[in-house]
């Protein structure tokens, strides 16, 4: 929807994929073809319709994207997708090409995940190689009970990527763009807070050093350039206690830690995504004033006040038109833009509050209760 709003606003006209009718995008595309992702048929009409292809969901079967990249251009390519899509793939891709992760195993069914754990230790998360978003197919083991409980209600005969559970320091990201003619250019570095594993707000700039800022920038620049990405993608990262700085994954679409580029850059994330896949060129983006981004999930809209959350010094509201919500469905977003963080986070704090992920909330996800079960 948002790639359509930027498309349309420099006068492209969109066509949208999507298996669900009515779909957001729907609204402000051209064109929208209903079908699951796995339609050869929807594929060939899409190819038909578009002279360039994108996507921004990562859980599209590569197949299909690289049979539509024998007919269209398609950025980011079908190679990037294959290796975000899959965990294990990801993981030993960066891993190969030097970049540093934290340590993981990988294994198949329950019981290699007992051996697994034996030899990182706990605490562990187990995730799936596939078909994880926001916090999806993943389980934190803290104790041997939690183990039991994964045992007894998530193992299967699949594969799982088992990675040691680190104290962060915090979380980073960056998107970053990078034309067809390899210039790259990088969104400023934001600071993310999750709270049982989705993305709840997004800071910039974020608390961390010169120095630390610098290392993700230059990590995001290096993703963009050893796999060749054209288009935009995301570079997730932990910081751990020792100021190291991993890459956790990487998204190649647009991403919800980069949705505060919408209000607060001079060019937003969705604007590069139309420039880059369209050919044109995409200056450095800069940022207007210091930013905060909350998600709005379910829950949080039944708790909301809009007339108080609205009423608050630079509040902005989006809201995505998905037709149904579910607690941990991600409904739309809110920006706080002010002329310094400590501004921005008075206003962040009463909306916290308001829609119960305050501090004392923040403080027991601190402890990390038993296994977070998001299926
Ligand atoms: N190994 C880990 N150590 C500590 N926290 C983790 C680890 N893996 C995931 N998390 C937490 O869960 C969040 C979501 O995990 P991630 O691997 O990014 O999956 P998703 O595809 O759902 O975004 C991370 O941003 C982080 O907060
Ligand atoms: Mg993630």
């Amino acid at each position: 929807m948002m790639i359509a709003r930027e498309a349309q606003r420099m006068g492209y006209r969109t066509v949208v994929w999507d298996p669900e009718a009515g779909c957001p995008a729907s609204r402000l595309a051209d064109e929208t073809i209903t079908a699951p992702f796995s339609d050869r048929e929807a594929a060939e009409r899409l190819a038909n319709r578009a002279d360039v292809v994108t996507y921004e969901f990562e859980n599209v079967d590569p197949e299909i994207v690289a049979w539509i990249e024998g007919a269209k251009p398609v950025f980011p390519g079908s190679g990037i997708l294959r290796v975000a899509q899959h965990r294990r793939e990801e993981k030993e891709e960066l891993k190969r090409l030097g970049f540093p992760t934290v340590a993981y195993l990988v294994v198949t069914g329950a019981s290699q995940v007992r051996e697994a754990i034996g030899t990182l230790g706990l605490p562990v998360v187990i995730k799936t190689a596939t078909s994880g978003y926001d916090g999806k197919g993943q389980s934190v083991i803290h104790t041997a009970e939690d183990l039991d409980q994964w045992g007894r209600e998530d193992a299967s005969s699949g594969e799982f990527v088992v990675e040691q559970f680190i104290d962060l320091s915090c979380e980073l990201s960056v998107v970053a763009a990078r034309t067809r003619d390899g210039l790259i250019v990088t969104f400023p570095v934001g600071e993310n807070v999750h709270r049982e594993n989705i993305l709840h707000r997004t800071i910039v700039p974020p608390s961390v050093s010169h120095e630390i800022q610098a290392e993700a920038l230059r990590i995001a620049r290096a993703v963009m350039d050893k796999f060749n990405v054209v288009g935009v993608l995301c570079t997730e990262m932990f910081v751990t206690r020792q100021g190291e700085v991993l890459v956790n994954e990487l998204a190649p679409r647009p991403h919800n830690s980069g949705h505060y580029t919408l209000d607060a850059c001079d060019v937003s994330q969705f604007e590069a995504v139309v420039r880059t896949v369209c050919g044109l060129p995409v200056k450095q983006p800069r940022l207007l004033t210091p930013c905060a981004m909350i998600n709005l999930l379910g829950k949080h809209l039944e708790r909301l006040n809009w007339q108080q959350a609205m009423n608050l010094p630079g509040v902005k509201v989006h809201l995505y038109g998905k037709k149904e919500s579910r607690p941990k469905r991600k409904m739309g977003h809110m920006t706080v833009l002010n002329y310094s963080l400590d501004e921005v986070w008075s206003s962040v704090t009463v909306l916290e509050e308001m829609i119960g992920e305050g501090e004392s909330v923040a403080a027991s996800s601190r402890i990390q209760p038993g296994p977070v079960h998001h299926r």
